[in-house]
């Protein structure tokens, strides 16, 4: 069995908001908390039970947010801490839970801690980043920032050159490098304390938890990630002692790693080694139905067998770093992709919009340090008012501009087409909960993921029930052995699963599940 997980886990489908983009309840161009509140029965509607909701605190948004400028105060433009406090009241009203987003890696340079830090007298923030002892002396495995400060050094950057890196310390200190600090150091010792504080001042609100940015990233030289495991086991003995319910997903994309630092689930990403982007997110993507699925699968296995059940791996639609689901996968293939994501193991995560195949709009200029990214994060398209409804400020004071064709899809109308994605999505998540074995915990075995071959076929069973999941997003009809005979249908998208001499045959652009 997997470990105890917090038992909503089980069940749990998550929505991620960007809150810049989701609703805006002022009209000043830019989502907020109060909408993203007027918004909570859509998303409970829809289905899912939970909400990762991007950084939503105080900064410079030179990276949309992921600058943090002050860990303790939401960025005014989305509203008071009260008002956070009310979105999380509202969210557990609804039987739901919340995640906020920590960024424990890197502040922005305009936190006070980085210039403290910066002062060449000695203060309580001195150690509190990564610094080598002379400006012509740059930091062992991360690019730096220099010559902006009084104190004589360089400072390690951990993504962007204006997050410097906080500092947890090397793996293995370079006794020739003064500077390079152990993570036993009083310093990385008292990064951590700080993180600690952070979290305790928003699980004492009443967030469920938190997504955790770049969680592989704190120990620096630490290629196996053994120093920043032990960080982690240590921050989730603090939550086991102080918040058990606490809910933590890692963005590491190494479940092996994060789920051993105490991590409840680790996402695959669009980087690393999980051949995640074979699915959705490649010249010729499997779900675009001329694609490979066999090294994604070959990959999961690995992960799920290393990862020794200690969590859940979490497959995502999307999200705010890659590009929309549907810039490469089309029409109802879209539908093919959702009946995978909605029938794998671990903890669904749908990226805001991806629901009614919202797309990439192209040709932006780059917002907050979105560059290519931005294209993904445009405002929400609601119905066929003003802005799409998601503001009601003048079009040109939208954070990012909007789709314009249009035809482009919106919530509104595709609520009124049981053909639509967002009809099928919904379908979809209400059969996930309706059958225990679909998921967070049910087992999986893959049948068929053949090299260039359709269709991809698995089962998920557990004590209750055994269903076979069929997905043939190509244009043929494909076929595939299976020895059970098939019971009866809990799910079909498509033209229904034929049964000849002993194999089954798919039809193009399908969808099935069976109980068996
Ligand atoms: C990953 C986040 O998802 C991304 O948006 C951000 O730019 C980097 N981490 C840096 O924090
Ligand atoms: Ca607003």
């Amino acid at each position: 069995m997997y470990r105890n997980l917090p038992a909503w886990l089980y069940n749990a489908v998550f929505y991620e908001i960007y809150p810049q983009s989701f609703k805006d309840s002022n009209a000043d161009g830019i989502g907020d908390f109060n909408g993203i509140i007027e918004k909570l029965d859509y998303i409970k509607d829809l289905g899912c039970t939970a909400i990762w909701l991007n950084p939503c605190f105080e900064s410079p948004f030179r990276d949309a947010g992921y600058d943090v400028s002050d860990y303790y105060k939401t960025a005014p433009r989305y509203g008071t801490n009260e008002e956070l406090k009310l979105l999380f009241d509202e969210v557990h009203k609804r039987d739901m839970h919340i995640l906020l987003d920590l960024v424990p890696g890197h502040t922005s340079v305009d936190h006070e801690w980085f210039r403290q830090s910066m002062k060449s007298e000695r203060n309580e923030f001195s150690d509190r980043y990564i610094w080598t002892d002379n400006i012509w002396e740059e930091p062992t495995g991360c690019a730096s920032i220099r010559g902006i400060s009084d104190r004589d050094g360089s400072c390690g950057v951990n993504f962007f050159s204006h997050q410097p890196a906080l500092n947890y310390g090397y793996y293995k200190p370079d006794p020739q490098k003064k500077w390079q600090q152990s993570v036993d150091d009083d310093g990385p010792q008292e990064t951590i304390k700080a993180v600690k504080d952070i979290m305790r001042f928003w699980l004492t609100m009443g967030c469920d938890g938190f997504r955790v940015d770049m969680a592989g990233s704190l120990v620096k030289c630490d290629e196996d990630g053994k120093g920043t495991i032990k960080v982690w086991q240590n921050i989730r003995a603090f939550l086991d002692a102080e918040f058990p319910d606490a809910v933590m997903i890692s963005e590491w994309g190494e479940p092996d790693k994060s789920l051993q630092g105490g991590f409840h689930m680790d996402f695959l990403l669009h980087f690393g080694p999980s051949h995640y982007n074979d699915l959705f997110r490649c010249e010729a993507p499997f779900f675009s139905g001329n694609g490979d699925v066999s090294e994604f699968v070959k990959k999961y296995k690995e992960s799920c067998e290393k990862s020794e059940r200690k969590g859940l791996i979490c497959i995502p639609s999307g999200n705010h770093d890659m590009d929309r689901l549907s810039h490469s996968i089309h029409g109802d293939k879209l539908k093919i992709a959702f009946a995978f994501l909605m029938t794998m193991p671990g903890v669904p995560f749908i990226y805001y919009g991806d629901e009614i195949g919202m797309r990439y709009v192209e040709g932006l200029t780059s917002v907050e340090g979105g560059y290519g990214r931005t294209g993904s994060r445009s405002p929400m398209q609601w119905d066929d008012s003003l802005n799409a409804g998601f503001s009601n400020a003048p079009k040109e004071s939208l954070y990012i501009p909007q789709d314009n064709a249009a035809d482009r899809p919106t919530v509104k109308e595709q609520l009124t087409d049981s053909d639509s994605l967002l009809c099928e999505v919904k379908r979809l998540i209400a059969i996930r909960q309706a059958h225990t074995a679909l998921q967070s915990n049910g087992e999986i075995e893959f049948v068929y993921a053949e090299k260039d071959k359709y269709p991809l076929a698995y089962t998920r069973t557990n004590d209750t029930e055994r269903l076979l999941v069929i997905l043939n997003p190509s244009d043929t009809e494909t076929m595939i052995p299976f020895s059970h005979a098939l019971q009866e249908k809990v799910y079909e998208f498509g033209d229904a699963i034929r049964e000849i001499n002993g194999k089954l045959a798919a039809a193009p652009c399908s969808a099935s599940i069976y109980r068996f």
